[in-house]
């Protein structure tokens, strides 16, 4: 590994995370990273970024503060530059998600989405856009797309901390999902509502919007995330793409799921997700 920029206690710090990257599910409202052993790792733990964690990030590594901040912005993004915060300027986000409840466990798990990695891969292809875009065009298709948000500021402050984390998260090598296979049956919406009802109303509530934490316009995002509606991700976001969310869906949903072994059944899965493709959610505005 590459981490000379790095202070030397952090690349044992580093080295751990090298061997063991993998999932832990602990309640939505717990900001500090922790990896603990998932199904095929040993344990490894991460430094406590969170704003009253122990400091040892900032005090040790250079760039430290911004590495802070950027997992700040990863797993409170609606506290920093969500649609609720105090500056109507740092309103960059449309939505009161933030980046993890997709990149769960700060982007660091392995079967959701994972960041880890990712900041080595750019610049690269998109076939979304037709032409090499940069991480920090990523990102900005993340904060029009999945937030319903608009792009930041390529000199901000917000930026540059996105990616500074991802820096510090760039290694080992990216693992991208397979898509999901096909499922034996066609997918059905009908069946797909019987499972949200039985699986996912529980914490999605019955109305698909999710539930706050703290009263609503306090800036505090969701406990449980929207799966629909006004503050949802909008119908340009990688999440409304078929075989992507069926596959984070099998592996992740309920939270806390093993990913080797699903809760769900594929059919599930499938079916699930035609019941959530057929809700309403925000229109995805290229103008923004
Ligand atoms: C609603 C779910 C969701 C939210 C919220 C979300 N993302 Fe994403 N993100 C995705 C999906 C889906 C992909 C596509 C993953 C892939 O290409 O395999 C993605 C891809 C990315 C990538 C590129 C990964 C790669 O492998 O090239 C980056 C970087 C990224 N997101 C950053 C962010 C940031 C930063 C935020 C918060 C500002 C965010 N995302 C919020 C769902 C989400
Ligand atoms: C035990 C509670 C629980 C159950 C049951 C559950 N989820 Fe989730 N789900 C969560 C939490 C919490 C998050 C956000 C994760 C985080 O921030 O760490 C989430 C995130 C998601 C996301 C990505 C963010 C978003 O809002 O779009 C999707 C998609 C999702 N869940 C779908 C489902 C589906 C479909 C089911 C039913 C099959 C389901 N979930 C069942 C708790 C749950």
């Amino acid at each position: 590994m590459k981490l000379s920029i790095f202070a030397a206690g952090f690349l044992v710090i580093c080295a751990a995370i090298g061997v063991a990257m993998l999932v832990l599910h602990r309640p939505a409202s717990e900001p500090n990273l922790v990896v603990s052993a998932g199904p095929t790792a040993p344990p490894a733990s991460w430094p406590d970024y969170s704003a009253n964690g122990s400091g040892f990030i900032r005090r040790v590594m250079p760039g430290g503060d911004l590495i802070a901040h950027g997992y700040k912005l990863i797993s409170q993004t609606y506290a920093v530059i969500g649609p609720e915060v105090a500056a109507p300027a740092m309103r960059f986000a449309g939505n009161n998600f933030a980046c993890q409840n997709c990149h769960l466990d700060g982007g660091t798990n392995r079967s959701a989405l994972p960041l880890v990695g990712v900041y080595k891969t750019y610049p690269k292809f998109s076939a979304r856009s037709n032409r090499v875009i940069s991480l920090a065009e990523r990102i900005d298709e993340c904060m029009t797309r999945s937030m319903n948000g608009r792009k930041l500021r390529d000199d901000s402050r917000e930026m540059a901390a996105f990616l500074a984390y991802l820096r510090f998260i760039a290694e080992p090598e990216s693992v991208k999902a397979e898509p999901a296979p096909p499922a034996a049956q066609p997918a059905s919406a009908t069946r797909g509502a019987e499972v949200y009802v039985r699986v996912c109303a529980a914490c999605h509530q019955p109305d698909g919007l999710g539930r706050r934490r703290g009263s609503s316009e306090a800036a505090l995002g969701y406990e449980f995330p929207p799966l629909w509606g006004p503050d949802s991700y909008n119908d340009g976001a990688g999440m409304d793409q078929f075989l992507r969310a069926v596959g984070f869906i099998q592996h992740n949903m309920p939270r806390g799921t093993d990913p080797a072994h699903p809760q769900l059944s594929l059919q599930d899965a499938w079916d699930i997700e035609a019941f959530l493709q057929s809700k309403p959610r925000p229109h995805f505005d290229a103008a923004r």
